[in-house]
């Protein structure tokens, strides 16, 4: 049966986070969840207000393709409020979710045979979304070098095909904290204008930055003309990450391109849902200070807590809400995973699920309740101590 189907779709490979998540399910037992991205609020009751609002009001029939005029407004509004960019309206395409934005962009700029660079390691779905499209998605690795975590422009200079369409960079990024600093965004705009790429920017943790408002983005460099595409969602600021809506940003001239590929896929994001992320975008950026500050607890309290054991390697991430981090007498994190939920009742992230790079190294989520952070570290702690 699978070989009547095309190549591309029948050998999509599973998802490692999914592997670890379902054999967590599967246990029957209550265990720490840290493996999703996601923290464990439920969205604020604003955002649900509008949309059940917008129900109420008969909001149920077809929509704008491109998204809502009220929102895309909002969206524009965000982006003067926190990037200081006039950005006008008709840049935002609305999608839903982050994901679906990754795969419009992925269809509008590599198709069969033609090569993204990836630098890993990497949240796996943009490589295995480029991989169903047929589009063939090259593996940059990144170097740690104990310390922490770099990106070298050399290696993606080596990298470069004829075929080369894209990079994608995700900063602050999934899965290691990884924040490229303005001389790197600098570089990397350079070395795609160089190549005439373009550029899909994953800023989707751009407010999850722990020394200062919002990390660097490429839209504080941004020519008018540069190819650069936006992916976003709110998914992660406005814990909405059940709802399934986000954002493409990119430059007007491609509006047409974008609302046909929405029409041709979803055909738009449901009103009420839109409702929710203007009441969001509006009026939720106290909501997502106080997200910010409490992973930035978290991050300290589960980075304080396993550099205590001796036993970790790791970066303190400087942004996203993950921590990357390598335990050496474990290689294969695939089986690690599946111990620590059997052992420790801990479900995290294998490392090689991030592709090369990953390998050796576990991701666990902080932006969870503070009390399952300390259970879990110090349930790693004794499952790390000898037993003597
Ligand atoms: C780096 C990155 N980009 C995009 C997304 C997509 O978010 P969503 O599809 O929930 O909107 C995620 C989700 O985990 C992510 O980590």
């Amino acid at each position: 049966m699978l070989s009547a189907l095309r190549a591309e779709a029948a050998f999509a490979p599973e998802s490692g986070i999914i592997r670890v998540m379902n054999h967590a399910r599967a246990s029957g037992k209550p265990i720490i969840p840290l493996v999703a991205g996601e923290g464990h609020q439920p969205t604020p009751q604003f955002i649900c207000q509008a949309a059940s609002d917008s129900l109420r009001a008969g909001e149920t029939f077809y929509t704008y393709q491109k998204g809502l005029p009220e929102l895309r407004q909002a969206l524009s509004d965000y982006h003067k409020r926190h990037f200081d960019r006039d950005l006008v309206a008709d840049r935002f395409i609305v999608t839903g979710s982050g994901m679906q934005a990754i795969q419009l962009c992925i269809q509008a700029v590599a198709g069969a045979g033609e090569e993204v660079l990836v630098p890993t390691p990497a949240w796996p779905n943009f490589a295995a979304a480029l991989g169903v499209m047929g589009a063939k998605p090259v593996s940059v690795p990144m170097q740690f070098d104990s310390q922490s975590w770099a990106l070298d422009i050399d290696a993606l200079e080596a990298a470069i095909t004829p075929k080369t369409r894209a990079l994608f960079v995700n900063s602050p990024c999934n899965p290691t904290g990884w924040v490229a600093d303005a001389d790197l965004l600098n570089a990397l705009l350079k070395f795609a204008r160089k190549h005439d790429l373009w550029i899909i920017a994953d800023e989707v943790y751009n407010r999850f930055f722990y020394s200062g408002a919002r990390a660097p983005s490429f839209y504080d460099l941004m020519e008018a003309d540069d190819k650069i595409l936006f992916v976003n969602t709110f998914s992660k600021n406005w814990a909405m990450t059940g709802w399934r809506v986000g954002w493409i940003s990119a430059p007007p001239a491609l509006q047409q391109v974008f609302e046909n590929l929405v029409q041709y896929s979803t055909s738009g994001v449901a009103a009420f849902m839109q409702r929710a992320a203007i009441a969001a975008l509006n009026d939720g950026d106290s909501f997502v200070d106080a997200q910010v500050a409490y992973c930035h607890k978290g991050r300290d309290l589960v980075c304080d807590a396993l550099e205590a054991t001796g036993k970790i390697r790791l970066e303190r991430p400087r942004g996203a809400f993950y921590l990357f981090f390598g335990l050496n007498d474990f290689p294969d994190t695939m089986e690690l995973g599946i111990r620590l939920v059997d052992e420790v009742g801990v479900a995290m992230s294998p490392g090689e699920a991030f592709g090369p790079g990953g390998a050796g190294f576990m991701r666990m989520c902080f932006a969870r309740d503070h009390d399952d952070l300390i259970s879990a570290t110090d349930g790693m702690t004794s499952w790390l101590a000898p037993s003597d």
